[in-house]
C-alpha cells in the first residue's frame, strides 16, 4: 500500500480557500484534525470561526475531492462545524455576560431602515447557524417587538427581581424597551437616563450564549414616544 504523504494532504487541505476571508482553512485556524488510518481513510476536521452554515455543504465536497485525490487515500471524510470567537474589539470596556460578539446597527436619522436592517441581519446569522440575541436599543421608537410578531402587551419574565428573560421570536432572543414599560411610563427622557436604560437592558438581560446582537442606537427624537401606536419608529 502506498505511503499516504501528511504533507501532500496538507496541500491538498490548502487548495481550497475561504469565499469570505480569502484565507486556506490552516490560515484561519480551522483546521482541529488531518490524519489518515492504516486502510487509506483520511479524516478532517475543520471548525469555522464564523457562523458559516450556508458554505459547509461546498467546503466538504470540495476538500473531499482534494484528499480523495492525493497518492494512497482510499476515501476521506471531512466534518465542518464552526466555533464563533469573541472578537475584542476594545481591550477596556467589559463584555456582555452570555454575549460573545455585538453587531451595533445605527444612524443618527429615524426611519432609514435600522430597525429592518437589524432583524435582516440577525434573522440572516441565525441561518447560518449564529444563535442571536436583538437589543431593541431605541428608546423613543422601538418596533422590533412588532417586526417580530411580539404580541402587544406581553412582557418578558424576570429573574431574581433583576434581569429579565429575552422573549424568543423566530428563534431569535429579544428584548426591548417596548416590552418593559406601559402607556404610562413617561417618555420625555433625556441623554443619560436614556443611555442608562439601554445599558440596564443589555447587561440586566439573561442572553442566552448569544453569538451576536444587533443592538439599535436610540433615534435621536427628543419629542414623548406615542407608546399607544406600536408602528414603525416615528422619523425624526
Ligand atoms: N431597503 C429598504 N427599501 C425600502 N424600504 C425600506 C427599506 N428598509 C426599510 N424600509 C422601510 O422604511 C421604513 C422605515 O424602516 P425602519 O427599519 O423602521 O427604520 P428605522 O428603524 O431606521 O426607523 C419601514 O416602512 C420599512 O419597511
Ligand atoms: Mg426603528
Amino acid at each position: 500500500m502506498t505511503q499516504i504523504s501528511q504533507q501532500a494532504l496538507e496541500a491538498a487541505v490548502r487548495e481550497y480557500r475561504d469565499p469570505y476571508l480569502e484565507k486556506d482553512l490552516y490560515e484561519l485556524g480551522a483546521v482541529k484534525n488531518l490524519g489518515a488510518d492504516e486502510n487509506g481513510k483520511v479524516t478532517l476536521i475543520v471548525e469555522l470561526p464564523y457562523p458559516s452554515k450556508g458554505i459547509a455543504g461546498g467546503l466538504k465536497q470540495i476538500v473531499t475531492n482534494a484528499l480523495e485525490n492525493v497518492d494512497g487515500v482510499d476515501s476521506a471524510e471531512v466534518h465542518v462545524g464552526q466555533k464563533i470567537h469573541s472578537y475584542k474589539v476594545q481591550k477596556d470596556i467589559p463584555s456582555v455576560p452570555g454575549v460573545k460578539n455585538i453587531i451595533a446597527v445605527a444612524s443618527g436619522k429615524g426611519g432609514v431602515g435600522k430597525s429592518t436592517t437589524a432583524v435582516n441581519l440577525a434573522l440572516a446569522l441565525q441561518a447560518e447557524g449564529a444563535r442571536v440575541g436583538i437589543l431593541d436599543a431605541d428608546i423613543y421608537g422601538p418596533s422590533i417587538g412588532m417586526m417580530l410578531g411580539v404580541p402587544e402587551g406581553k412582557r418578558p419574565e424576570t429573574r431574581e427581581n433583576k434581569y429579565f428573560v429575552p422573549m424568543e421570536a423566530h428563534g431569535l432572543q429579544a428584548n426591548s424597551m417596548a416590552f418593559v414599560v406601559t402607556e404610562k411610563t413617561p417618555m420625555v427622557w433625556r441623554g443619560p437616563m436614556v443611555s442608562g436604560a439601554v445599558m440596564q437592558l443589555l447587561q440586566q438581560t439573561l442572553w442566552n450564549d448569544s453569538s451576536s446582537t444587533c443592538p439599535r442606537a436610540p433615534a435621536t427624537s427628543s419629542s414623548p414616544w406615542p407608546r399607544k401606536s406600536r408602528s414603525p419608529a416615528p422619523s425624526s
